[in-house]
């Protein structure tokens, strides 16, 4: 989704917002641009569709240079990615604005500045917000009062910032209902959507509230709140994940986030385990009184974190018997909802910035659940910001567009929730939780094992390379994680691939199966295995190829159209956890061998901060 970088210095800043915005490349995109006031007191811009390259191009070619800019990514929403709708705006070249969100009431604020004078140039909503900002300007003659001005009369969601040529010794930014930070230099100050665009220039960052308007200048920040009062808000420093912008010896993001897996899941237990249970006390100091009340539990994610949702459920009412409800954020947010007594409201995000689930907690909070848990891989989202509770994800900076190592380490956390309210309730069958306590430590080291099998994997990819359809197969737990590696294979490879509970088999998707449509199944032993067996042959006996990811003692063998891969041994609760990785595997060798873009795939963004 967009991206945001802006600099006010003494140096040249252009390279500095170049590099953000690679920084930012992550969030996908189709278009970049950035607009300074140069060192003969222009305001002049470039922009480019594509990638931030074509951008750097168009730099070399027309070389700019000033102490004051601002830059952006744009992922079209109103209008197609073109030279015209990417940012930055301007009003008649004296004011110039980047903008992250949506502005609802945009076709009644372009009619009343028509009525203005104004004239148009794009199709995009931010438009509006520069000319509002220039009349606001030319009425009040300060470009702060004049933001502060124009984002009253704005609905919507926005994270934007504003240069003036006749004011240049500030930048302007305002945020509600999309990210922004500061970051702090000495004797130049910088704005982002998100801190790591920023790590090459600093590690002191101010995280924008809510409806707070900032105005940088080279030596101070000033702030107002969302009432408009001047407000301090904390610096933190920030170390964790300088490095995660670097792909290292990788060739690409994913793959690295693949392999760090048994480190960050490593990261996201530690100081979680007690020598035979969970503890409690890490979801907060309110949590085991609160976790004593829950009855239901409703889940709300979006995209692969509704994956990792889908395997709680069974995870909740197997081992503490509590009902659980699991919904796309999108789906739970538009309808009337019959809300269970008791019910705890769990979110899961990645980047706690997901526009549908951060809705959908709003819309919880005057439901009448009993609390609000998120499960965030971001200490500062505004997912975090607004709950009740939160348990982080300690995965660090996921860039692969593609969800990896978020989605495992939410795994471990829900498994941990799990624990936690069966073990305050009392509900847990006896031992079970210091079995599972001990097997959560032995994970890093399954995990381990289950990279080393990369390269059967990366075989087994060669028979999908000149496929265009594919069936993904799984029982109970492994259901979910087969709905996840269908989900992988089509967003960075293209191929179709569907997912079903494998007793759903004869109810319509055996009729596609033939030898072009490769099934896979993910078969860890447990009671489902000879199940799940037949189901296979019903597979084999339509000719279809079949890939099966189970442990040497399954009683499953190569033969003729069968393809065993051979999965270390796992105690079953974990078994989702582990056989996710070979599916990741297979659909990133799968993408290389297509030759697609496998960290930013066609039309997807990392964080959609819109509806
Ligand atoms: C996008 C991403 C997915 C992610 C989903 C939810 O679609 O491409 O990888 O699973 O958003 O994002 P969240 O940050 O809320 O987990």
């Amino acid at each position: 989704m967009c991206g945001i970088v802006g600099a006010i210095a003494e140096r040249n800043v252009t390279p500095i917002l170049v590099e953000g915005l690679k920084r930012l490349e992550y969030r996908g995109y189709d278009s970049a641009g950035l607009a300074l006031i140069d060192v003969a007191g222009r305001l002049e811009r470039r922009r480019r569709v594509g990638k931030v390259a074509s951008l750097e191009q168009a730099l070399a070619e027309q070389p700019l240079s000033g102490a004051l800019g601002i830059a952006h990514t744009r992922w079209a929403t109103h209008g197609v990615p073109s030279e015209a709708n990417a940012h930055p705006h301007f009003s008649h070249d004296r004011v110039a604005v980047v903008h992250n969100g949506i502005i609802e009431n945009h076709e009644e604020l372009r009619e009343f500045l028509k009525g203005e004078g104004y004239v148009f140039t794009s199709q995009t909503d931010t438009e509006v917000i520069v000319h509002l900002l220039h009349l606001r300007l030319r009425e009040l003659g300060d470009l702060t009062l004049a933001l502060k001005a124009a984002v009253q009369e704005l609905h919507g969601a926005y994270g934007l910032a504003a240069i003036c040529l006749d004011q240049p010794d500030r930048i302007l930014a305002a945020r509600s209902g999309s990210p922004l930070v500061v970051g702090l230099g000495l004797g130049e100050n910088f704005l982002a959507s998100d801190q790591l665009a920023l790590r090459q220039v600093t590690d002191r960052f101010i995280y924008l509230e809510e409806g707070d308007i900032v105005e940088l200048r080279r030596d101070s920040v000033q702030m107002w709140d969302v009432a408009g009062n001047p407000v301090q808000r904390e610096v933190v420093r920030y170390h964790d994940g300088a490095e995660a912008a670097d792909k290292g010896a990788y060739r690409h993001f994913m793959l690295k986030e693949i392999h760090e897996q048994p480190s960050v899941v490593q990261r996201t237990l530690e100081g979680r385990l007690g020598a035979q249970r969970v503890l409690v006390e890490n979801f907060g100091p309110d949590a085991a009184a609160l976790f004593a009340k829950v009855r239901n539990v409703q889940i709300v994610a979006c995209g692969t974190s509704y994956h990792a949702g889908l395997v709680a459920r069974y995870w909740i009412e197997e081992l503490t018997g509590i009902p659980c409800q699991v919904e796309v954020a999108s789906e739970f947010r538009y309808r009337k909802v019959a809300v269970q007594p008791d019910a705890l409201f769990v979110t899961i995000s990645q980047s706690g910035e997901t526009a549908d689930t951060l809705a959908a907690l709003r819309s919880a909070k005057q439901m009448g659940f009993l609390s609000s848990l998120a499960i965030c891989n971001v200490a500062t989202s505004s997912l975090v910001r607004e709950s009740d509770m939160t348990l982080l994800t300690l995965a660090g900076p996921e860039i692969g567009v593609a969800s990896t190592k978020a989605f495992t380490t939410q795994l471990v956390a829900l498994l941990l929730l799990t624990l936690a309210i069966g073990q305050v309730q009392e509900r847990l069958e006896a031992g079970i939780e210091a079995e599972l306590v001990e097997a959560l430590r032995r994970l890093p080291t399954r995990l381990e094992e289950a990279l080393a099998m990369d390269k059967v994997v990366e075989k087994v990819s060669e028979l999908f390379a000149e496929k265009n359809h594919t069936l993904f197969l799984g029982r109970g737990t492994q259901y979910p994680v087969a709905m996840e590696g269908a989900l992988k294979l089509k967003e960075i490879s293209y191929i179709h691939a569907e997912a079903y509970p494998a007793g759903e088999l004869k109810h319509g998707p055996l009729a596609l199966v033939d030898a072009d449509m490769p099934v896979v199944t993910v078969a860890p032993n447990n009671e489902l295995l000879e199940k799940l067996k037949s189901n296979l042959q019903e597979v084999r006996a339509r000719g279809g190829e079949l890939i099966v990811f189970a442990e040497a003692n399954s009683g499953l063998g190569n033969g003729p159209g069968t393809r065993v891969v051979s999965m270390p041994s796992i105690h079953d609760c974990l078994a989702p956890i582990l056989y996710t990785v070979p599916l990741q595997l297979l659909s990133y060798h799968v993408a290389v061998l297509k030759g697609t873009d496998v960290d930013q795939p066609r039309n997807l963004a990392k964080s959609v901060t819109v509806e």
